[in-house]
């Protein structure tokens, strides 16, 4: 009898991708299990927590998290700022806030940054692994396909400028349609499976 698959069992390769000493990954997973130094969060301007990754990353790593944004208080669009990882594996969390689609040319620009300002944050501690979940395409309505190689660029560009900033670059992605569309981003850019 075929077995039920759980949610935690990953039956997708993870794909990477080597820019100098840095690996970019992608896989499908769930982003509060990572053992990476720096988690990213998709939060919110005033940093009060909310549904999705937000919501996942605040249970997971308790009160600790939600004690520190609520000291820093506001983070504008397109930018980052860093708290500890509370219980979570990761030592660092990094709330970085994305634009909320709108179709405008200015969504793309915030959206590079959310991902430029969280390297740069992971690297002022000397963090030199972090996992990215698709910042904004969920409640902020993004369309993936279209964030996907804009976040893909962003981390290329800071990898290649900083070559020695980071060891590992991953990408966790929820759901496999998510995953796929990395998967193929990652392929046509002369990606190999792991
Ligand atoms: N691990 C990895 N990715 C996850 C997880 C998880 N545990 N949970 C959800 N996601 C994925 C979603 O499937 C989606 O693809 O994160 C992606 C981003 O979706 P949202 O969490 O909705 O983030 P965003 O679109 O940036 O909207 C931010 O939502 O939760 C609120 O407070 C948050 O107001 C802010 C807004």
């Amino acid at each position: 009898m075929a077995r039920l698959l759980a949610r935690d069992d990953n039956i997708m390769p993870a794909i990477t991708l080597n820019i100098g000493n840095t690996r970019l990954a992608a896989e499908r997973g769930d982003i509060t299990r990572e053992r990476v130094a720096a988690i990213v969060n998709a939060a919110n301007v005033g940093l009060r927590g909310g549904g999705g990754v937000d919501g996942a990353i605040h249970h997971a790593g308790g009160p600790s998290i939600t004690a520190e944004c609520r000291k820093i208080g506001r983070c504008p669009t397109g930018k980052a700022v860093i708290t500890g990882g509370g219980k979570l594996r990761a030592q660092w969390v990094i709330h970085a806030v994305g634009p909320i689609y709108s179709g405008l040319p200015s969504d793309a620009a915030e959206l590079g940054s959310a991902y430029r300002e969280s390297l740069l944050r992971a690297s002022e501690v000397g963090a030199r692994s972090i996992a990215f979940p698709s910042i904004s395409t969920g409640a902020y309505g993004y369309p993936i396909k279209q964030a996907a190689p804009i976040a893909l660029d962003t981390v290329t560009e800071f990898a290649q400028a900083n070559p020695a900033a980071f060891e590992l670059i991953r990408f966790v992605l929820f759901s496999d349609a998510d995953y796929s569309v990395y998967f193929a981003e990652f392929t046509r850019r002369g990606a190999r499976r792991e």
